[in-house]
């Protein structure tokens, strides 16, 4: 296929507006997959099936044969799938770093929503040729000319290049293609030039090893080619290169902007970056524009349930990110709960969704602690250090802290207009400062906030969905970082500090949290034999305090005999205590 007759492109669209049930059907359509075995074909992993969303971006060849007025031509289309949630806004930018253009879906009745307005711009600013399609028009409540009319002020896209479609009874789709092909460019790669290669994802196969995901921006791609990474100015020999037609197909080459996969014998998915241009040894390129690598934004510490453990969670995590490069790990270790590690996730639900695959693929049982953020502090000996832990708030009790920064993110709320009042005194509350406000049409509002990343990763999402009846819909994307006046709370008990319950908290909300979390945990623990009290403290400085009286029985004499089953009892026991104190870790708003 030379290059006019290829096409790339990708979908994108706020969550459950039905990207993967329309990729699905153009899958149907050109025959790559047969008709109902879709079931969201490229939706490969078991949370995505469970949650209805995409987390890993899937790339597909297919193939269409177009017919004109004049003659009929086949063509080679990819689709490059990409995530839909704000955490994965990297891999949505990756991946469209390989289209010349974009279908944009917007839900019929629910009309543009968060993620339409963050997914638009990534496109727009890629500079992607965009076709807007209203789906789910089979919906009773579907209003497909309010949604042309918000398209319209929103993003000025005139009304009558918007496709009307029902990716469920299959009324419009026959258009998707062929506006594809006429909308979209070819393309630009030049095939007389050296190989440029850039390299959009992979993942870790048992028995191939490493696939990457590949896109040809110039040149060609044989078997049996030395290659070079720019990144790492590694070589490696091309064992296998194919088409995704979905499931991998061996061509043996692959051609000027084309997409598919290659095999080159890496042995961990850290040597393939993404982002990474890769060319034929001995020649010299330009390397392309790569991504900033993904930043960890959310950070937790992960220990296993059941304290010895540990190897089984070790395995379990170094399985999982074989596939899944961008979570950083690094062990640590809790008095409280013992070995264990912390690691950073590029946002909350990336966070959720590796604490779920790790209990559902590898039937691991974790604690997690509370989610906390990187926070910049400037220490009275001059240093500058980016701190992830609160455990290192002031790791050297010789130092002060004498400034610190907290990262910001600018949210997009899109909300029905009477909610404005509640979600505004939410974000205040929040310590969020109110950028942009305005009508997208006469029932919908439009928010934008700069809100600290810290009063987001806990609860927020939640609350903004139960103050406006479920019907916000949420976007973010990293922001500055700016000052920030923070300080460690502790909490203790009986007079020993609980590190993996330490937090960081801005100065102003260090009595309310201090004080809800001594409450909270007054709640969970047990009654025992002595008393026992419970302190959150800034410093030396306590400021909320509980004591849990002890019990008057002396149960546990009762044990001294060597009476195995109470003692397994106890153990139970203590079992439950620990399932608790992961509820108690994840359900913290703080
Ligand atoms: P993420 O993968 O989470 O980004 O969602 P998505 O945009 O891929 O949405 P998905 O295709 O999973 O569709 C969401 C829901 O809408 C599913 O229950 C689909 O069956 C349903 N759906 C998709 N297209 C249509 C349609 O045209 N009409 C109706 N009535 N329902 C649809």
């Amino acid at each position: 296929y030379p290059t006019e007759k290829i096409r790339n492109f990708s979908i994108i669209a706020h969550v459950d507006h039905g990207k993967s049930t329309l990729a699905d059907r153009l899958l149907e359509l050109t025959g790559t997959i047969k008709r109902g075995l879709g079931a969201q074909y490229l939706d490969k992993l078991q949370v995505e099936k469970e949650r209805g969303i995409t987390v890993k971006a899937q790339t597909a060849t297919m193939f269409y044969n177009y017919k004109s007025k004049e003659s009929s031509t086949s063509y080679l289309l990819n689709l490059v799938d990409t995530p839909g949630h704000v955490d994965f806004s990297y891999e949505v930018s990756r991946s469209l770093a390989a289209c010349q253009g974009a279908l944009l879906v917007v839900d019929a009745a629910q009309g543009v929503q968060a993620q339409t307005v963050a997914n638009f711009y990534l496109a727009f600013e890629s500079n992607l040729s965009i076709i807007p399609i209203i789906n789910k028009i089979d919906q009773p409540t579907a209003d497909p000319d309010r949604v042309k009319s918000q398209l319209k002020s929103m993003f000025d896209l005139d009304p009558s290049d918007v496709l009307l479609t029902s990716a469920k009874t299959g009324q419009g789709l026959e258009h998707v293609i062929p506006a594809v092909i006429e909308r979209i460019p070819p393309p630009p790669g030049m095939s007389d030039s050296n190989l440029r290669m850039f390299l959009l994802d992979s993942y870790y196969d048992e028995y191939k090893g490493v696939i990457c995901h590949v896109a040809i921006v110039d040149g060609s791609l044989r078997k049996g080619e030395k290659i070079t990474s720019a990144a790492t100015g590694q070589s490696y020999e091309v064992l296998d290169v194919g088409i995704m037609h979905p499931e991998l197909r061996s061509t043996g080459f692959l051609l000027t902007g084309q997409v598919g996969y290659m095999v080159s014998g890496m042995r961990s998915t850290k040597e393939a970056r993404v982002g990474d241009t890769l060319f034929h040894n001995k020649t010299i390129v330009e390397p392309l524009p790569g991504f900033k690598a993904a930043k960890h934004m959310v950070f937790s510490g992960l220990y296993p349930a059941d304290g010895s453990d540990f190897e089984g969670l070790n395995n379990a995590i170094e399985r999982l990110t074989c596939n899944d490069a961008s979570v950083s790990v690094a062990r640590e270790s809790s008095t409280a709960l013992g070995l264990g590690f912390r690691c950073g996730f590029l946002g909350l639900l990336h966070m959720d969704v590796f604490h779920q695959r790790l209990e559902q693929e590898y039937g691991t049982h974790i604690i997690s602690t509370v989610p906390t953020v990187p926070y910049i502090f400037e220490y009275s000996d001059g240093s500058k250090v980016e701190v992830q832990n609160p455990g290192a708030f002031t790791a050297n009790p010789k130092i002060r802290v004498v400034a610190s920064w907290e990262p910001t993110v600018l949210a997009t709320i899109i909300i029905p207009s009477e909610y404005v009042g509640a979600v505004i005194t939410l974000c205040s509350e929040r310590r969020g400062e109110q950028l942009e406000y305005s009508f997208i049409d006469s029932q919908r509002a439009f928010m934008k906030y700069r809100l600290p990343l810290r009063e987001i990763v806990v609860d927020f999402y939640n609350e903004l969905k139960s103050i406006t009846s479920g019907y916000a819909s949420f976007d973010y994307e990293d922001s500055e970082y700016v000052a920030s006046d923070v300080v460690k709370l502790d909490v203790l008990l009986n007079g020993q500090p609980v590190d993996a319950m330490a937090t960081i908290v801005h100065n102003l909300k260090a009595q309310r949290v201090g004080r809800e979390l001594v409450d909270k945990l007054k709640k969970f623990i047990d009654r025992q034999m002595f008393e026992i009290t419970i302190q959150a403290a800034v410093g030396s400085k306590v400021i909320a305090r509980e004591t849990i009286s002890a019990l008057r029985k002396n149960v546990l004499a009762k044990c001294y005999g060597g009476d195995v089953t109470r003692k397994k009892k106890l153990l139970e026991k203590q079992k439950e205590g620990k399932k608790r104190m992961k509820r108690v870790g994840v359900y913290f708003r703080i």
